[in-house]
Order: structure tokens, then sequence, then C-alpha cells
């Protein structure tokens, strides 16, 4: 299903930050001497507008508690996965620019209860949740159940009955014992097991309603599920329509259109592709669930890697992917990594059709696709002119120690100002 980018993926080989050329530098200086001076000018402005909104939103603490997404003011989400296998602790400054997080993974034993991987993960997540709690205005708090390396339990649980119910009532009961927000669901579902899928979802929905009552709790509990990006599989293996009733938003894992061992191509492609993209995959749900506001985008912090590759030629690059059977691969590469090694500035190409960056170095055959600045302002436009209900992302832990991706993320503009359930697409 998706690849978790594994602890020792470094690149080929170091390749340091090269230098801006002169006059790059000398537009870029002037361009910063004119933001300074705008800056400087309008900062009495600003600082009465901080005032205004610390005591809009938080009675009087201080400017750096009211840093939380702009998303939010629309009701669209920022979500933020958090992983048990990555190094760094979530920070607080992390959770304030997410709407959600969601903890990957807790796991289905055979018998349908619930449980932590180890104690080191448990230790992680309680970490998470702390922190999250003791902030005034933090995400929604969420367990992903399951994960790829689990999904072979889940079948066999969700087809009987009795594993079912215990299912069922391990998460609920986990929810409560966490004062949690909600879960997700993190497995496909196949033709062979939709109906009892669709079947789990409704009973889940339903002991939730009722421990929401039993708690006095204002909000429902939040369910959300990962669905993959084929439109053949999310035809045969869902009851969408019945499916999005029960459910608060749907995670589309929009970053694996090509996980092709033998051809390097783009990842996370908004159009063109050889594997199809976004685009079609979000055209697909909008028009058949009609509530776009539940769809969200998933992007990865992680590249994808490839070797010895080879283009057909540089004039004959078809959707940016390589020639068949030209690469050997593929190796995930954190963010964290990739800016260290000064891959992010200098080197990165953008591919127009696509709209994804790249680095391709012909001389040592290497090409690495990967999310950076431009290729994440490209999908936040493409979620605010479509009415999408947001981002997800793959996952915060991976990010550098600036939040460098996620600040661009948290930031966007993805407010659309149009009523929630709009489509928009041209739906056959
Ligand atoms: C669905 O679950 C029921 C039990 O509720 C079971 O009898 C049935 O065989 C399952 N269906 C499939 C296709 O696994
Ligand atoms: C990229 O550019 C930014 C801003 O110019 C700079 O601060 C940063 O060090 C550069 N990063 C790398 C990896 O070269």
């Amino acid at each position: 299903m998706s690849s978790h980018p594994s602890k020792r993926d470094p690149l080929l080989r170091k390749s340091g930050p090269q230098l801006r050329n002169e006059e790059s530098c000398a537009g870029f200086c002037k361009t910063l001497c004119v933001v300074c001076t705008i800056f400087l000018a309008s900062a009495p402005v600003a600082a009465a507008f901080a005032t205004l909104f610390i005591h809009f939103f938080e009675g009087g603490s201080s400017v750096l508690d009211v840093i939380f997404p702009p998303a939010a003011s629309c009701g669209k989400r920022i979500i933020g996965y958090f992983t048990h296998w990555e190094t760094p602790l979530v920070t607080e400054k992390q959770l304030k620019k997410l709407t959600h997080v969601v903890y990957l993974f807790a796991n289905v034993e055979e018998d349908g209860s619930i449980k932590m991987g180890s104690d080191d993960s448990e230790s992680r997540f309680l970490d998470m949740k702390d922190k999250a709690r003791g902030l005034k205005s933090g995400p929604k708090i969420m367990i992903a159940i399951g994960g790829a390396a689990n999904s072979a339990m889940y079948p066999p649980v969700v087809s009987d009955s009795g594993k079912r119910k215990k299912l069922v009532n391990s998460i609920v009961a986990f929810v409560d014992e966490h004062g949690l927000d909600g879960v997700e669901i993190w497995t496909y579902s196949f033709s062979s097991n939709k109906l009892n899928h669709s079947r789990f979802i409704r009973e889940l929905k339903k002991e939730l309603n009722q421990l929401k009552t039993q708690k006095k709790r204002s909000e429902d509990y939040i369910i959300s599920l990962i669905v993959p990006l084929a439109t053949s599989h999310l035809g045969s293996g869902y009851y969408l329509n019945e499916i999005i009733r029960d459910i608060d938003f749907l995670n589309v894992l929009t970053y694996n259109y090509n996980t092709n061992r033998n051809q390097a191509g783009p990842r996370s492609p908004l159009y063109g592709g050889l594997n199809g993209n976004i685009d079609e995959t979000m055209q697909f749900l909008a028009c058949k669930t009609r509530q776009p506001s539940k769809l969200n985008m998933a992007v990865p912090f992680f590249g994808t890697h490839w070797r010895d590759v080879s283009f057909a030629s540089d004039s004959n690059v078809k959707d940016l992917f390589s020639k068949p059977n030209s690469a050997r691969g593929f190796w995930p590469v954190r963010w964290n990594v990739l800016a260290q090694e000064g891959y992010m500035n200098e080197t990165a190409k953008f591919d127009e059709k696509t709209k994804t960056s790249y680095i391709w170095k012909s001389g040592e055959k290497n090409f690495i696709s990967f999310e950076n600045e431009r290729s994440l302002l490209e999908k936040a436009k493409y979620i605010k002119n479509h009415n999408l209900g947001g981002f997800l992302i793959w996952a915060i832990d991976q990010d550098d120690e600036d939040n460098t991706l996620l600040d661009i993320v948290s930031s966007a503009d993805i407010c659309s100002g149009k009523d929630k359930d709009i489509v928009e697409y041209l739906c056959v």
C-alpha cells in the first residue's frame, strides 16, 4: 500500500548547496529590501492587529499561542500524520499548525482487539497526546487503526460478526480511555469484503455516538478512512455512497501514483502521468459522493529516488517518466534528509505538466521526485479551486527542523469562499 520511508535511506552521495549566482542575488536582495521597508512601515498596524487577534481568540495569551492554520477559519483541514517509527518527538509548534493530528498506528490483533505495536510506540503516542491536549486551541487528536504492515489482519476480523464487535468495542474503549477526538481506519476495502467494511463503519459510528451521549460530548467523534487512488479500485471496492454518510472525511492517498521499481517518474502528479493523477481521482470521488468537503489530498514529506535512470531523450520525456525498465529503485528519502543535502533550492526543477518538483542528475543518472514550495502551492491552489476539504500530510516527523514544508502547507490559502459541497468538476 504505502511504503514507510526506512530509517536508512541516504542519497548516493552528498552534494553541498550551490551558491546563488550574482544576478539572482541582486534581484533577491532588492526584493528583500522592498519587503523590509514595507514591513517596517506597517509594523504599528500589524501590532494593532495582533493585539486584536490575541484578544479575540485567546483571551489575552501570548502571540505564539495564536498561530493556527488559516484553513481552520473556513472549516478546511490540515491533517498531520505522526508516526511510531521516526525519531523526533512532536513539538507544540508543529501541533499548532494542524487542525488534526493522527497517530500511526495501533494494530488490529487476530481476535479483534487493538494494541500499540511496542512500548516505545505507546510512549511516543502519549507524548503527542499530552502535548496536543496541553494547547489551548490544539488540533483534534486521532488514532489510526491498522497500517500497511497490519492490513492482512483486518478482512478476517470484519468478516466475523463476533470479532467485528470486539474491534468496534476495543476502538471505542481506546478513544474513551485516552480522551481522543476520533479514529481513522487505515486499511483499504476490497470487493470481497466491502459489505462488511461498510457494516463495520456503521457499527463503529453507532457505538461512538453512544459514547458521545454518555460523555455528554457536544461534538461527534470523528471517523475517517483512507482510500486508494485508483478509480477502478474505488469503484469496485467501496460502497462510497453509504460510507460517506457515516464518516467525517476520506483521506485520499494521492502520493502513490508511481511506485514502479523499474521506471522513474512523479510520485504525486496533479495532472498527466502514466498511472492516473490527483485530478482524475478527486474528480471521481467528488462526482460520486457529491461531498468534496470530505476529501483530503495527501502530500508526501518524503521524496522518491531511483538510480541508473535513463530518459528516452530530453525532448521526449513523457509526463516525466523514464523509459520502461530503465531505472532501479525506489528509495524513499525524507524531506529532512533532502533539505540537509541542499537539494531544495538550486537543483530542483519543476515539471509544468504534472506540476511536480524533481531533480534529475543526468551525469549520475539519479532521479528524485519530491514536494517543495512550488509543488505544494500548486496543490493548495487545486484544493481551493476544487473546493476540497484540505491537506493530509505524510508525515510531520519527516519535515526538517524548521518545519519548512509544514509551514508552507499550513499557511497556504485553501479557503474557497464557496458553499462547502459545491462540486467544481464536470460530472458525467
Ligand atoms: C460478512 O460478515 C458476516 C458476519 O457478519 C459473514 O457471515 C460473511 O461471511 C462476511 N462476508 C464476507 C464476504 O466475508
Ligand atoms: C535555501 O534557501 C534558503 C533561503 O534563501 C536558505 O536559507 C537555505 O539555507 C537554503 N537551503 C539550502 C539547503 O541550500
